[in-house]
C-alpha cells in the first residue's frame, strides 16, 4: 500500500457524505472515492442477510478502485456487517462510523448515561450499546430507533415544523432517562444537527459520528505512514442510481461542493 492510492468511503445511499466532507476537511490532500448504494437504500428497514450481501458487493467493487482504506460511513452497515467488509477487505485496513462514535460518546458523557439514534437495524443490533459498554460497563446506553427521520432528511425538511415534532416523539423519551449526551447513528442525521440541539437543550451533548470517523482514519493513516502530502487524483463519487433527489442532496451533504458524479452497476 502506499499514500499515493485513494480513501474509499461508503454508503447505502447520499447520507455517507456527511463523512467525505469532513474527510475533505481535515485531509484536503487525500483523493477520496465514494459510493453510494443509491438503488437499494434505505438498507435500515432491511434484514441482516441482505445488508451483508450488499456490504460484500459494495467492498468487492471498491478493491477494484486501487485504494488504501475502506471506511463504513454507513451506520447500519457498521453495526451488522462489518465483519464482512473486513474480510472481504483483507489487509486493507477497514474502519466504521460505529466503533468511532463509541469511543466519542464514552469521552462526553459525565453522567454515564448516554442516548443513541440510528435506523431499525442498527438499533436493533444494539452495536452502539455494545460497542461502549465495552469500553465502560458503568455507561448506561439508551438506544431508540427513528425510522421517519431519514426521509424526513430526504424530502429536505431538515429545519421544519413537521421534522421538531418527530424529534420531540423520539427524543423526549431519552431526555426523560437523564442522558447527557446523544450520538447521532445515522449518516443523515448531521444534518438534523441545529433541530436537534434545539430539541434536546444545552444540557445534551449532540456527538456527529461523521466527525469523529474522520479523525479516526487520520490517525491510521498516519501511523502506517499512508498519508499523503500532495493530491495527484480526482474525488469521484459513484452512485448505484443518480436521480434528480439525488443531485439535490449531494449537494445539501456536500455544501455546494460539485464533484465528479458516475454511475455504477455492482
Ligand atoms: N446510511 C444509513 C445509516 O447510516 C441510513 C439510510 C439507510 O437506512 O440506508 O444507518
Amino acid at each position: 500500500m502506499s499514500g499515493k492510492q485513494a480513501i474509499a468511503v461508503f454508503d447505502s445511499g447520499v447520507g455517507g457524505l456527511t463523512v467525505f466532507a469532513e474527510l475533505s476537511k481535515i485531509l484536503p490532500n487525500e483523493t477520496i472515492v465514494y459510493l453510494g448504494d443509491t438503488l437499494r437504500c434505505p438498507y435500515g428497514d432491511r434484514s441482516v442477510e441482505t445488508i451483508k450481501k450488499f456490504s460484500v458487493e459494495i467492498t468487492n467493487f471498491l478493491l477494484t478502485r486501487d485504494v488504501k482504506m475502506i471506511i463504513a460511513a454507513c451506520n447500519t452497515v457498521s453495526s451488522v456487517a462489518l465483519d464482512c467488509v473486513k474480510e472481504t477487505a483483507g489487509e486493507i485496513p477497514v474502519i466504521g462510523v460505529v466503533e468511532a462514535g463509541c469511543r466519542a460518546a464514552v469521552q462526553s458523557s459525565q453522567a454515564k448515561r448516554i442516548g443513541v439514534i440510528g435506523t431499525r437495524a442498527t438499533i436493533g443490533a444494539g452495536a452502539y450499546g455494545k460497542g461502549i459498554r465495552a469500553i465502560n460497563p458503568e455507561i448506561v446506553v439508551y438506544e431508540k430507533a427513528c425510522p421517519l427521520l431519514v426521509h424526513l432528511v430526504e424530502e429536505g425538511e431538515v429545519d421544519s415544523r413537521i421534522t421538531d415534532v418527530a424529534l420531540q416523539k423520539y427524543l423526549y423519551d431519552l431526555l426523560d432517562f437523564g442522558i447527557d449526551s446523544l450520538v447521532l447513528g445515522c449518516t443523515h442525521y448531521p444534518l438534523l444537527y441545529n433541530a436537534v440541539l434545539r430539541c434536546v437543550g444545552d444540557g445534551v451533548s449532540v456527538i456527529n459520528g461523521a466527525k469523529f470517523v474522520a479523525e479516526e482514519a487520520k490517525k491510521i493513516l498516519a501511523k502506517n505512514e499512508l498519508l499523503t502530502d500532495k493530491k495527484i487524483g480526482e474525488d469521484i463519487i459513484f452512485a448505484t442510481d443518480i436521480t434528480p433527489q439525488f443531485e439535490r442532496l449531494a449537494a445539501a451533504f456536500l455544501m455546494g461542493a460539485k464533484k465528479n458524479v458516475v454511475k455504477v452497476k455492482l
